[in-house]
């Protein structure tokens, strides 16, 4: 299972001072030496976080790849079409939410969200859409030529109890045979952390995890290159 991080806390760090350190673009390129498989932001409509200079200089700088996470609207898509990261990642956006708080609805947007595929692949970029662990949903993802799914993880994340959270693993675990099974590529992501990834590692359909919080924080304790060496040993297991 590849896994890429995601460094917007960084970002979130930097500007709580409004000056230039942390600097997200340096922590993501010694991300890259320590063996990320790829470097995740999200250019959010309100820059609360990650800003247009840090994805440019993102794609400039980074050798694996880059995975813009977007809201479907016009100002992103074109910044994402000048850029051209190597996956645009659709998630939908809600300025008062601290974090992205579920899959995008694609049944209920599908024309927006055709239109906005459509575009990204014209700039010859990767699209994948966020969403719930959910067939519907991901039936229409494949209706509209996604590349690839990133099922939403938070539920299992947020489980408790050992019944509930065997019950939201095995709605993940389906959602991604579903997926496979439509051709689509299937990522998966949001609250993943080194205790719950030791079960999710063995779903044999997931190729890819986005992963931010756990080991940004977990950084602050070890050091960067100890945090991420201990998740690759994780999500090693299952490549
Ligand atoms: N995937 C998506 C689509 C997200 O929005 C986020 C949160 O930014 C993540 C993955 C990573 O979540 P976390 O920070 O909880 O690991």
């Amino acid at each position: 299972m590849r896994f890429c991080l995601n460094v917007d806390h960084v970002a979130t760090l930097r500007n709580a001072r409004g000056e230039a350190q942390p600097d997200p673009v340096t922590f993501a390129l010694m991300a890259e030496q320590y063996g990320v498989d790829g470097i995740v932001v999200h250019l959010r409509e309100d820059r609360r976080h990650i800003n247009e200079r840090d994805v440019r200089l993102l794609k400039e700088l980074i050798t694996t790849k880059l995975d813009l996470e977007m809201a479907a609207v016009d100002e992103i898509i074109e910044i994402a079409c000048d850029v051209q990261p190597e996956l645009a990642t659709i998630v939908p956006e809600r300025r008062l939410e601290l974090t992205t708080e579920g899959g995008i609805n694609v049944i209920d947007n599908i024309s927006q969200l055709r239109q906005a595929i459509k575009t990204l692949h014209q700039s010859d970029i990767a699209v994948s859409l966020f969403v719930e662990p959910d067939l519907n949903q991901i039936d229409a993802a494949a209706e509209i030529e996604a590349d690839i799914v990133e099922i939403h993880t938070g539920h299992y994340a947020n489980a408790v109890g050992e019944e509930n959270i065997f019950d939201e693993l095995e709605r993940v675990r389906i959602a991604a045979k579903h997926a496979k099974k439509l051709g689509l590529g299937v990522n998966a992501g949001h609250g993943l952390n080194y205790i719950n990834m030791k079960e999710f590692v063995a779903i044999p359909d997931i190729d890819e995890v986005s992963i931010g919080h756990a080991v940004i924080a977990r950084s602050l304790f070890v050091g960067l290159e100890q945090a991420i060496k201990e998740m690759i040993k994780i999500t090693g297991m299952n490549k």
